[in-house]
């Protein structure tokens, strides 16, 4: 019996609602198809934006989306995604699939879709192949209000109002497909782009994101730090680097081979789950090295690439990165979530890659149906955790599961409250076939549950669009209450949700 200690006399950090946020690129069918078909298709749309997926992504509460990239943003040209859709340039999308991009879905059909979604945005800009004025004149096109050339353009463009930018991304991956730069380079060059990402809006003020690592090349973190850091301090950070990204994917197999997403063993599914539990080492390392630089941790951690990346699917595009998503899926988010939340002192945004038809997606669509996935379920169990406070608990007396380099945690766990004092628990039980019984204790009060929910089944369980029900989120009904909290039963392979609320309430 394994117990889990709550002490919610104690709230440790504020739970960021954008770390449920995601991200939507130029490749494969994310955005067309996935999002948008276009005002004259006959899948249900409003402005172009199929409905039955802004009404999903609103159902999980989408807190933002980035866009347009991933790698597409450091070849995206923003000026040949505005003005009349029947002019704009053509191009071939390099990097994904080699298809034609006609640039129909821009600037201002970003923001109608965020509008729609209610969401936060966060627009990644291009130092990888664009200029400084380019980026500059994007900014100001987009968040300038008055008497400007840009915003006189966005005017005759049919947008008389600036929009809100909430996060801009100077650059991504620059690393690697945004340039192969070396960090320091690359840190001076986010000291040069930044500048001229100026704040127009003085009471939102646009929180700029420097490009972070990927995976554990702290060297890069350093080497960035290093140079770009000094002038954020004096700066006293805000308004210079507001933060540092993180990219994480888990790849059963390695970056090579990758791995099935629906066919694979019990080893595999032990092997991918501790690749996915490996997030806890990397944000603690990458935190550490940010400790030394930003003692008060005023530059938010953004992981705003993560996910599982599998083989995709026998006889899609290959650069589309389409796969299926299964319960082991289910895991890898709710372990995920776990470990953002328990790190929410420093991370403060992270986004799912990616939200429609890419890799770990919560939605996928063929046509005019669509289908949730595991994923979507999880994250619909976890989205109370959003604006939370993190409680203190703890797992006592822990399980394991696996073997070999991949022994791991049974149970993954983290703990909130919200504004009205609604305690909100998620658990991962990570073993292919054993429950786990836990008791739950909490340090004070007495508690009723206001819901529980849990999203379970056989290992590769995952929906289709001629089964697309096969996972859903079932009602938890595996507990008994106790005085100073509950017990419950948590079934194999599953993420469970209980909330709890004061008796009497
Ligand atoms: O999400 C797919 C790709 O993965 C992104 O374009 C890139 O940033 C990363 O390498």
């Amino acid at each position: 019996m394994a117990k889990l200690v709550i002490n919610n006399t104690k709230k440790i950090s504020h739970i960021n609602p954008e770390i449920y946020g995601h991200f939507s690129e130029h490749l494969g069918r994310c955005i067309y198809e996935g999002i948008y078909v276009g005002e004259d298709s006959d899948i249900p749309n409003v402005n172009g934006m199929r409905t039955d997926v802004v009404e999903a992504l609103k159902e999980i509460r989408i807190p933002v989306l980035r866009w347009p990239g991933g790698c597409f943003a450091d070849e995206y040209h923003w000026k040949d995604g505005v003005g009349p859709k029947e002019k704009r340039k053509k191009m071939i999308n390099t990097h994904w699939g080699g298809v034609v991009e006609d640039n129909s879905f821009g600037t201002h059909e970003y923001f109608e879709l965020c509008r729609q979604l209610g969401c936060k945005t966060y627009i990644n800009g291009n130092v990888g192949s664009g200029t400084v004025q380019e980026m500059s004149e994007w900014v100001e096109y987009m968040t300038f209000d008055g008497v400007s050339p840009m915003a006189e353009e966005r005017k005759k463009n049919g947008h008389e109002e600036p929009w809100r930018v909430d996060y801009f991304g100077v650059g991504n991956e620059n690393w690697g497909c945004g340039g192969n730069m070396r960090p320091s380079y690359y840190g001076d060059l986010y000291r040069r782009y930044q500048t001229y990402v100026r704040n127009y809006d003085s009471d939102h003020p646009i929180r700029k994101i420097c490009c972070g690592a990927n995976v554990d090349d702290y060297l890069w973190t350093r080497g960035v730090l290093d140079t770009a850091f000094d002038h954020a301090k004096d700066e006293d950070c805000h308004g210079f680097m507001d933060g540092l990204s993180l990219h994480y994917y888990v790849h059963p197999e390695g970056w090579k081979i990758k791995g099935s997403s629906t066919d694979f063993d019990e080893e595999v599914w032990y092997k991918t789950l501790g690749k996915a539990w490996r997030i806890n080492e990397l944000v603690s390392k990458h935190s550490i090295i940010m400790d030394a630089f930003d003692p008060d941790q005023k530059i938010g951690m953004i992981v705003d690439e993560w996910g599982s990346w599998y083989s995709c699917e026998p006889g899609t595009n290959p650069g589309f990165l389409y796969q299926q998503n299964t319960i082991r899926d289910a895991l890898i988010a709710g372990i995920t979530l776990n470990v953002f939340n328990k790190h929410s002192d420093r991370v403060k945004m992270a986004n799912l890659a990616q939200v429609v038809n890419v890799l770990q997606a919560v939605i996928l669509t063929e046509g005019a149906q669509m289908i949730k996935t595991p994923t979507y379920h999880v994250f619909n169990q976890y989205k109370y955790h959003q604006d939370s406070e993190l409680l203190s608990s703890w797992i006592y007396d822990p399980d394991v599961v696996g073997s070999g380099k991949w022994t791991l945690p049974k149970v993954t766990e983290s703990v909130s409250e919200d504004k009205d004092g609604l305690i909100t628990i998620t658990l991962g039980n990570l073993s292919v076939d054993e429950s786990q019984d836990i008791d739950i204790e909490l340090a004070e009060g007495s508690w009723q549950v206001e819901k529980a929910s849990v999203v379970a089944g056989e290992i590769h369980a995952h929906n289709r669009f001629d089964a697309p029900e096969e996972v859903t989120e079932q009602a938890f009904v595996a507990y008994e209450m106790k005085e100073k909290g509950l017990s419950a039963v948590l079934a194999p392979a599953s993420v469970t949700l209980i909330r709890l609320k004061r008796q009497g309430k």
